[in-house]
């Protein structure tokens, strides 16, 4: 293998020229990536995830000077939070720009853009030059893939290349925030908070309920999930035949994995830790619930979906 990633960044720009699928390493989580302006090639994303057509893809792109390219009537808020946060994990949805394919958009006329700060990601979208539409590479409703050897697990044919770009350091998908309509929306929590962004825009209201407002795949009950039956508990209620994550430390007789007690530490192993989970084949996995403070809430938001489909109903 070669230290250098220009030559693998020139052979994922050739593929995404061809409209294959190239895998692309984020600071959040690894993103399937294609072309976005062309249709032929985002559908493959569709095919390849399972995904259903009408959930919408962000699109990626190598600076924030390329969002009218993308979007139309930009609100100052949209410029005020991606010269904040850009490049990071922010996803901003905004009105769709006429150009934009609304295969990528699902359908709807608003689009999600985001400028990603991971080096790899950064060097491939400039290489490129254009728009990669990406969601994150793992098959529809499963875990999100945090370093290239995921993204090989969920999809061992389908991809022309896949760019190692080591452990996505944040682990956790892109924050993102609706600026399309009157008032600014939180639609997905994430690593930039609820307060960071109100610091810089002022009020942004908390999308509450599932069914309200433009599709957003990560908001569905149940996603994030683990094929092995998942639940949130109190740490008394961990158990000797369950595969665990715990917190700080697992309880005598407890098998599984401990993660640290501060919240950035813990997003970033979380789906690394769950898929590690998942493949000791007990009959369930249980979490012990973190605090309840607002660094976990992103962390809380997917927990509750990775274990929606079992609810509370542990007996
Ligand atoms: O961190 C991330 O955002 C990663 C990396 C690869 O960038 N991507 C990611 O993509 O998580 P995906 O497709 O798995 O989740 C993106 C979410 C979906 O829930 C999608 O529905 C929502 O963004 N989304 C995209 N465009 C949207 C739009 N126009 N309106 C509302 N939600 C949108
Ligand atoms: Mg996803």
């Amino acid at each position: 293998m070669s230290n250098s990633p220009e030559p693998q960044i020139a052979n994922a720009v050739a593929a995404l020229e061809r409209g294959e699928l190239v895998a692309m390493p984020t600071e959040t989580v690894y993103g399937l990536a294609a072309d976005a302006s062309n249709p032929e090639a985002v559908r493959k994303i569709f095919a390849l995830k399972g995904r259903p057509a009408d959930h919408p893809l962000i699109v990626h792109l190598s600076s924030a000077s390329q969002i009218d390219d993308w979007a139309a009537d930009i609100p100052q808020a949209a410029r005020s939070l991606a010269d904040a946060f850009w490049p990071g994990p922010l996803t901003l949805v905004l009105k769709r720009a006429a150009s934009a394919d609304t295969i990528v958009t699902g359908g709807q006329d608003t689009i999600g853009l985001r400028v990603p700060r991971h080096p790899i990601a950064h060097a491939l979208l400039q290489a490129f030059g254009g728009g990669v539409a990406a969601p994150s590479a793992n098959r529809f409703g499963h875990i999100s893939p945090t370093r290239a050897a995921h993204v090989r697990e969920e999809f061992p044919t389908g991809i022309a290349v896949i760019l190692d770009g080591g452990d996505s350091d944040v682990g956790l998908e892109s924050t993102i925030v609706d600026l399309s309509g009157e008032r600014s929306r939180l639609l997905r929590p994430g690593a930039i908070t609820h307060a960071q962004l109100e610091a810089v825009i002022g009020p942004v209201q908390v999308a509450v309920r599932d069914d309200e407002g433009p599709r957003a795949s990560g908001r569905l009950a149940s996603h994030y999930a683990p094929h092995t039956p998942t639940y949130l508990v109190p740490r008394e209620r961990l158990s000797a035949d369950a595969a665990v994550l715990a917190l700080g430390d697992l309880p005598a007789g407890i098998s599984g994995i401990a993660l640290p007690r501060d919240a950035a530490a813990y997003a970033q192993a979380l789906y690394a830790s769950l898929r590690a989970l998942d493949q000791m084949r007990r009959a369930r996995i249980q979490i012990e619930m973190p605090p309840d403070t607002p660094d976990w809430l992103a962390i809380h938001d997917r927990l509750r979906r990775a274990a929606a489909r079992d609810g509370d109903a542990e007996a």
